[in-house]
């Protein structure tokens, strides 16, 4: 076997979700907020694209980087929307986001080489770069700072051996957007570290409630060394698709193809006609980001009116990062109890690195009556503890 996957353990928030299936079979009531996972169905016009494509026969290999004309949206959609000198001959079309960071990372990792990764951050970033026989070294962020990105937290965690940095924003868990001065930061950082190349996971970008979140591929000085990856399962509703793609400086996007050609072969044509209709549906796309934010505004300020319990309104993405100050509390201990007491499984912060204080992530792409009655039932379970 495998040393590195024996070690492994399965992605958290998968394992929870499943959790809570299980638990919903036995007790319906049960409230699941541990995915990420969108709660409404993907646009009709997205599905109607690839029923057409299913029906007249686009159900064969395509090349493997993706069809030309998903690569071409892709790469316009890039310049227009996030200032990105992009070309459709660097974009690959992968099944999920999830699969354009592990082939990126593959891509670009030597084994023993170090990529940097944020702490807290997403659950698969340092089991990816693992898994690619690279290092993961966590780069601490702070609750009481905001979880701001800073010069100094990233110069405290580079050694000669980093390779790559992996930021996501806007963040899962934390609900921050990469802001100007951050990324003036992150920029002054990469130009004092010439061999760290950077991949910019950006997949929740059109799921903002205020400002967009900097993409710095759009920075010229570093824009050869960004990797960009984005997908359509958050924003556009499309998680059980498994499409993704990547936008890679031309070194990285040779290996990553070769790597992909020889691993995955390509999407099914008829997914990726529905994904350049995907591209087209920016109205749909508001009306669901409108909604969230409907969902963000009740449930945190719900949240907030608990003693013992803070959570900052996020600036992007989906999830609740709620922090509980209660005697005796830790993560581990507070998602158990919230589960069996108030019937609603969250993810326990410490899934994302995040040691220091008591936090949990809730998702809030949940039916609003849902995010009602689990602010409320967690309320009672807070106040039960007295
Ligand atoms: C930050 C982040 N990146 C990537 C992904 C993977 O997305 P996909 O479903 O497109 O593989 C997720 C999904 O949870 C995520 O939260």
């Amino acid at each position: 076997m495998n040393h590195i996957l024996e070690q492994m353990q399965p992605s958290a928030s998968m394992q929870l979700m499943a959790r809570a299936k299980a638990m919903q079979e036995k007790d319906p009531g049960v409230i699941g907020l541990a995915g990420g996972e969108p709660d409404f169905p993907t646009p009709a016009r997205i599905c109607m694209a690839a029923m057409r494509g299913l029906t007249e026969g686009d159900t064969h290999y395509t090349p493997a980087p993706g069809i030309p004309a998903l690569r071409e949206a892709i790469a316009e959609k890039l310049r227009r929307e996030n200032g990105i000198d992009a070309d459709a001959a660097r974009v690959l079309v992968t099944p999920g986001g999830k699969n354009a960071i592990y082939t990126a990372v593959c891509a670009i990792l030597d084994p023993g080489d170090e990529a940097l990764v944020l702490d807290p951050s997403w659950v698969s970033y340092a089991p990816i770069v693992s898994a690619a026989q690279g290092a993961p070294v966590r780069v601490k962020l702070h609750a009481a700072a905001r979880y701001r990105l800073t010069r100094e937290a990233l110069e405290a965690a580079v050694t000669e051996r980093t390779r790559l940095l992996i930021i996501n924003y806007p963040n899962n868990p934390t609900g921050r957007i990469l802001h100007a001065d951050e990324a003036d930061a992150l920029e002054a950082f990469l130009l004092a570290h010439p061999r760290v190349l950077l991949l910019s996971d950006e997949i929740y970008e059109a799921i903002v409630y205020g400002e967009r979140s900097v993409s710095m591929g759009a920075r010229p000085s570093v824009a050869e060394r960004v990797v960009t990856v984005n997908g359509f399962s958050k924003c556009a509703a499309m998680t059980g698709w498994r499409i993704g793609y990547l936008h890679a400086p031309r070194e990285v996007f040779a290996a990553a193809s070769k790597l992909y050609s020889h691993s995955v072969s390509c999407v099914s044509g008829f997914l990726q006609a529905g994904a350049v209709e995907a591209l087209r549906c920016a109205r749909e796309i508001e009306d669901m980001r409108l909604v969230y934010e409907q969902r963000r505004d009740l449930f945190i300020g719900a949240l907030n009116e608990i003693p013992g319990v803070h959570a900052d309104y996020p600036e992007g993405a989906f999830y609740a990062w709620v922090r509980f100050d209660l005697p005796g509390m830790d993560a581990a201990a507070m998602s158990e109890y919230l589960m069996e007491k108030a019937r609603v499984v969250g993810m326990p912060g410490t899934a994302y690195g995040e040691e220091e204080i008591c936090a949990m992530r809730f998702s809030f792409a949940n039916a609003t009556g849902d995010m009602a009655e689990a602010a409320r039932r967690i309320r009672e379970a807070v106040l039960a503890l007295g």
